[in-house]
């Protein structure tokens, strides 16, 4: 069972066909709707767009959207203390800082997420860095990852890049959306006694 989107910008008119909110969208807020066909009963996915504390829903905050990425970004995944130092960059108003976190939820339940951050650079770095996306097993293979990829990318000025292991099998989503490989990445990770 694929989902089929229709999305819902904020701002927008575009129809929401036969779905029947229970609250009316606020801003930020996009909704992805399952057919009727491949449920019997509209399960919409709402996704929020993220830039301060604030915007959060009510069922989510940091500590526990560091959870759920540490537990679903698995066997990719960071320490928490590292994802949290990425979600507080992301919500960062500092100069050269800042990016925004899109989290799409069934009902109150964490389903999918997208950290963008903003490089603060152009050209030869990218303007913004797809940081962490992960959605939670039972919900994969539906078309939840490609569409926040496309909303993130969407909602950014500039080009945006992102890190994926050769082996990691989320390469062809990438590549389906548009992604190719400039260079290879080579990093020099300073041992301890270097520092
Ligand atoms: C990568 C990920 C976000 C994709 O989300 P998704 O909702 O399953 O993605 P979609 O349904 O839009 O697209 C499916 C594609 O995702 C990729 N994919 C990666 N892992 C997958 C999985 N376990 N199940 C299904 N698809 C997976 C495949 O390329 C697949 O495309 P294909 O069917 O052509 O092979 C999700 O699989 C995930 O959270 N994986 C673990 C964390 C991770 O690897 N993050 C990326 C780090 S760079």
């Amino acid at each position: 069972m694929k989902y089929l989107f229709e999305i819902q910008h904020p701002g927008s008119t575009s129809s929401l066909g036969e779905v029947k909110l229970s609250q009316p969208l606020e801003s930020g807020e996009v909704i992805i709707i399952c057919p009727k066909e491949t449920d019997a009963e509209l399960s919409p996915i709402f996704v929020y767009e993220i830039h301060k504390q604030k915007d959060f829903p009510e069922w989510v905050d940091v500590d526990s959207l560091a959870a759920f990425l540490h537990e679903n970004l698995k066997p990719y995944e960071d320490t928490q203390a590292d994802i949290k130092k990425g979600i507080d960059y992301a919500m960062s108003s500092a100069e050269g800082k800042g990016g925004f976190i899109l989290l799409a939820g069934i009902g109150q339940r964490l389903i999918g997420v997208v950290v963008m951050l903003r490089t603060g650079m152009q050209g030869y770095i990218p303007e913004n860095v797809i940081l962490f996306i992960a959605v939670e097993p039972s919900n994969r293979g539906k078309g939840v990852g490609e569409q926040l990829v496309r909303e993130a990318i969407a909602r950014c000025d500039g080009d945006v890049k992102l890190h994926v292991e050769y082996d990691n099998p989320a390469k062809r989503l990438y590549e389906r959306i548009g992604f190719g490989n400039k260079y290879a990445e080579m990093r020099y990770t300073r041992r301890k006694h270097e520092e």
